[in-house]
């Protein structure tokens, strides 16, 4: 049996605990080179060296700590150190780890106004500054929730909503009144979409997937052709998806030549600016936003590019009155006496409890200020440029894609090598060497069935030296592949 009184930690114990992890936090985030980027773990590392139940009695948390570093860091990759290319390179900054801390220490959950009517209305306030910060009109109204795919996945069921009438009561089986719908995106658009149009039941196979140019940018005129083909066929649009920063390339498409369409249409036109749509912030990067404002909806991700910690997506909306209708259901357990006008967030998504992540973004905008995101993204596209120099300078090295934001897109082609099984092979193994370095961390993809490698820039400590090491560790991995 334990000896610790009920109740929670000792206040004392937790202040000495909690200065002891704030201290190791620093020293983490002050230097986090020391530890390999990608985790050196083996499967099932981790499951072995710890015990198979959890313990009867209650442990010192000094033990737990001591395991933690023991055990779980070295199975953890480094989305903080400044040599994570891979993917899209994220940050927790300090002003929003502090903000996660107050959040979790407060543990508020605003599912309803009176839940904590701050939590809603920061939330309220913070997405409004975002919003013009990214020019985006007034009639725009955002809301947070977790991921990308889970803002997608709501701005798909509002235009479901629209489109599938009495969906919530009758839903989409068994339905010989319904047509089949269809969704547009390109062939470069994220996974989130497939598993959106799982989820709500209409399938993959209304997935209507519209041509890229050489450039991997949606081609407008396809979609306009393929609309009408799918009308003649009896089919009816439900939602058109652009992207601003496809995943692979961080192509653009033409957005405003798609609004032109989606309004023709009356169909739902959904932005995915999940990774660059913070560029949007500076004002020499507008024009590649150009026509998102006459969008329905669009997502994007502090969690991605704007230095907040893992995880926050906003989805703004310009029909908040469809969102609501698609996921409003107020049990009597959850009724108040609370003015009409207030916002209850329970209304605006599949989940009822929600986390306080607006402070985290609050505190980032705040700390940092506009003109100082401006400028630390600023520096991230020209540490992209200068890497991207780097490779079009090198005569073995070839870049495969433009650099519209911070990542790059390029392979190893040594002269005389065309075969495309061959490059692949000699790309991934630079890519498995260089990544077992420690020192940085890349992802591939593949563009025009062509093995690529990525070096996407996002972390707020990146500077020019990591990058340049980064470019050390290709040409010598090369050197040997
Ligand atoms: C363009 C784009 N959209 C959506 C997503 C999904 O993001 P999340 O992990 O927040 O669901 C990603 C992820 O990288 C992405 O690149």
């Amino acid at each position: 049996m334990s000896q610790r009184p009920l109740g929670d930690m000792d206040p004392e114990a937790f202040r000495l605990e909690g200065h002891r992890i704030v201290d190791w936090l620093a020293d983490y985030l002050a230097a986090p080179e020391p530890y390999p980027v990608l985790s050196r773990s083996k499967p099932g590392d981790l499951v072995r060296a710890l015990p198979a139940a959890a313990p009867e009695d209650g442990e010192p948390f000094e033990a737990i700590f001591a395991d933690f570093e023991q055990h779980v860091v070295p199975g953890l990759t480094h989305w903080n150190h400044p040599g994570f290319f891979a993917y899209f390179a994220i940050s927790a900054s300090g002003p929003g780890i502090l903000a996660e801390m107050l959040s979790a220490g407060l543990n508020v959950q605003a599912m309803l106004w009176r839940t904590s009517p701050a939590a809603t209305e920061l939330e309220q306030v913070t997405l409004r500054w975002l919003a013009q910060l990214m020019e985006l009109p007034s009639t725009f109204e955002g809301v947070i929730y977790d991921t990308a795919s889970i803002s997608t996945l709501h701005a798909l069921a509002a235009a479901r909503e629209l489109v599938v009438p009495d969906v919530r009561a009758r839903g989409m089986l068994a339905r010989p009144d319904l047509p089949g719908v269809r969704v547009y995106c390109s062939e470069h658009t994220h996974s989130s979409i497939d598993k959106a149009v799982v989820l709500l039941g209409l399938g993959q196979q209304a997935i209507h997937r519209i041509p890229a140019d050489h450039y991997h940018a949606m081609r407008a005129d396809h979609l306009a052709e393929a609309i009408a083909a799918d009308r003649r066929a009896g089919l009816r649009p439900l939602a058109v998806i652009a992207s601003v920063g496809t995943t692979s390339s961080t192509a653009v498409d033409p957005v405003d030549a798609i609004a032109d369409i989606c309004e023709a249409e009356g169909v739902w036109l959904h932005v995915d600016a999940a990774y660059a749509g913070v560029m949007a912030m500076v004002p020499a990067w507008r024009d590649s936003f150009r026509g998102m404002e006459r969008a329905d909806s669009i997502v994007v991700n502090p969690h991605k590019w704007l230095f907040t910690p893992f995880d926050l997506s906003v989805l703004f909306c310009r029909r908040m009155d469809v969102l609501k209708q698609a996921f409003s259901l107020v049990a009597e357990y959850l009724r108040t006496t609370d003015p009409s006008a207030v916002t209850n967030l329970m209304d605006t998504g599949i989940q009822l409890g929600r986390r306080f992540r607006a402070l985290k973004l609050w505190m980032v905008l705040r700390y940092f200020g506009a003109e100082g995101i401006r400028a630390r993204l600023e520096a991230h596209v020209h540490l992209a440029r200068t890497f991207a120099s780097w490779i079009d300078d090198a005569p073995d090295w070839e870049r495969l894609a433009p650099v519209p934001f911070s990542v790059v897109c390029f392979r190893h082609h040594p002269a005389g090598v065309e075969d495309e099984e061959m490059l692949e092979r000699v790309n991934a193994a630079i890519l498995e060497r260089v990544n077992q370095s420690g020192e940085a961390f890349l992802s591939h993809t593949k563009l025009d069935g062509r093995y690529t490698l990525r070096l996407a820039i996002g972390n707020i400590k990146t500077e020019e030296r990591h990058v340049r090491r980064a470019w050390e560790l290709l040409s010598s991995a090369a050197k040997t592949a």
